[in-house]
């Protein structure tokens, strides 16, 4: 299971990356707009300093700018991935981009029927947002199941990136579910490592040979 950062923070992607956990990195208008920087400088900085995927998002609503927008997104690097939104316009400017080689994102999806339009335009990764429909009462993991069960059912080969992440939780069950990757904030990276007992079990195995009063050389 791959590991993608969801951030626009060069300073975050570093302190991931010398974590050794970071596959990709994903980034939206709203997390590049955060930064107060310029929007294409900052995804092309971004794919310098990662080896794996990462994610632009196109501005443009209607076809040819989402095509010229994800074009000169992709020409950035090759390990670039255009993010295009889905709807109708969306998922053609999918299709002509995988006709180009040229790999996509759809982000913004709420819905299984949804995420099978995607794959059958040829999506390389669809993402469902399951924090947003935890937010409005509905249960973001149950999409990502049936998600999976659908791409299974029919070879597809977009890949399931778990998206909107809150809590460690969402990762453990998207490993679970079998989702392809996860994307998270550099704080759910951080609090995947973190359990209390480690924390006084390290300290007591410490104190215990501190008492003894003899290095580790001893
Ligand atoms: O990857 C999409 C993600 O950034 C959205 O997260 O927390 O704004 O719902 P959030």
């Amino acid at each position: 299971m791959l590991f993608f950062l969801d951030t626009a923070d060069i300073d975050e992607i570093k302190a991931g990356l010398d974590m050794g956990m970071v596959d990709g990195v994903t980034t939206n208008p709203s997390l590049i707009a955060k930064m107060g920087k310029p929007y294409l400088p900052t995804v092309q900085a971004i794919a310098e300093l990662v080896p794996g995927p990462v994610s632009g998002e196109v501005l443009a609503t209607d076809l040819e700018g989402m095509l010229d927008e994800g074009r000169r997104l992709a020409a950035l690097a090759d390990n670039v991935v255009v993010k295009i939104p889905l709807n109708v316009l969306g998922l053609r400017a999918v299709r002509i981009l995988a006709e180009e080689d040229i790999h996509t994102n759809v982000t913004l999806c709420f819905s299984s029927a949804q995420a099978l339009l995607a794959a059958k335009a040829g999506a390389t990764y669809i993402s469902p947002f399951v924090g947003r429909l935890d937010d409005v009462g509905q249960d973001g993991m149950q999409l990502i199941g049936e998600i999976v069960e659908i791409y299974r059912n029919f070879d597809f080969e977009t890949q399931v990136l778990v998206a909107s992440t809150r809590h460690p939780l969402h990762v453990v069950q998207s490993a679970q579910l079998g989702a392809d990757v996860v994307t998270i904030p550099f704080n759910i990276l951080e609090k995947l490592y973190r359990h209390p007992l480690t924390d006084i079990g390290l300290d007591r195995f410490l104190a215990d040979w501190k008492k003894t009063g003899k290095s580790f050389d001893d």
